[in-house]
């Protein structure tokens, strides 16, 4: 029998999904422990979970309090303000996002930031010493090998690169390409993202 109030079809599986990822958000970091996550729910106003959190950006230490749904891109470009970590995909499928998490490289779309407590971030921003000072190797590189066009990707490009480095998967270009296949750019500059790994690697 039809109800007297349907909800439409859209609707309904909206609120579905909001209350599965909501559920899930907050059970995963249950399952996780606090050991692992370290994050204090928070008694937020609304009824939304969310979450305090601290961890270290480029050598700063933050506190803040997210929802708990908030992915470590998020965090970062929205709350932060470091709008260097780019979002492509949004999905785990293009490696815009890139970052170190304590000098792993993590995509910041998949990751949430209630998972981040006590970590220490690395982006972009963070990789060279300031706006003064001198590039990081691998940035110079980039510039000397003409190794964007666009840009988009680029971030992305060399947190994955300095990872690839600091792992030494750079015994030859394929190895390179293998290792840095994560991150797709769309203008095609794979050759010379290779060339500058190598230059970086010395
Ligand atoms: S934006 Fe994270 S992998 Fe594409
Ligand atoms: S330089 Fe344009 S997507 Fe890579």
């Amino acid at each position: 029998m039809a109800s007297e109030n349907p909800q439409p079809p859209g609707e309904a599986a909206a609120v579905s999904r909001r209350t599965f990822f909501a559920a899930s958000a907050v059970s995963g970091a249950v399952v996780a422990g606090s050991s692992l996550l370290g994050a204090e729910p928070a008694t937020a106003a609304d009824s939304t979970p969310s979450s305090r959190v601290s961890l270290t950006v480029n050598g700063t230490r933050r506190t803040v309090t997210v929802d708990n749904r908030t992915s470590l891109l998020d965090l970062l470009r929205e709350h932060f303000g470091l709008t260097g970590t780019k979002k492509g995909c949004d999905a785990g499928a293009c490696g815009a996002c890139t970052v170190l998490v304590d000098d792993r490289r993590v995509n910041g779309c998949l990751t949430l930031a209630v998972r981040l407590d006590g970590a220490k971030v690395t982006t972009i921003e963070g990789l060279s010493p300031g706006d003064e000072g001198p590039l990081h190797p691998l940035q110079q590189a980039f510039v000397d090998q003409d190794a964007f066009q666009c840009g988009y990707c680029t971030p992305g490009q060399i947190m994955s690169g300095v990872g690839c480095l600091k792992e030494g998967h750079t015994g030859s270009p394929d190895e390179i390409r293998e290792w840095m296949s994560g991150n797709i750019c769309r203008c095609g500059c794979y050759v010379k993202i290779i060339k500058a790994i190598q230059q970086a690697k010395g």
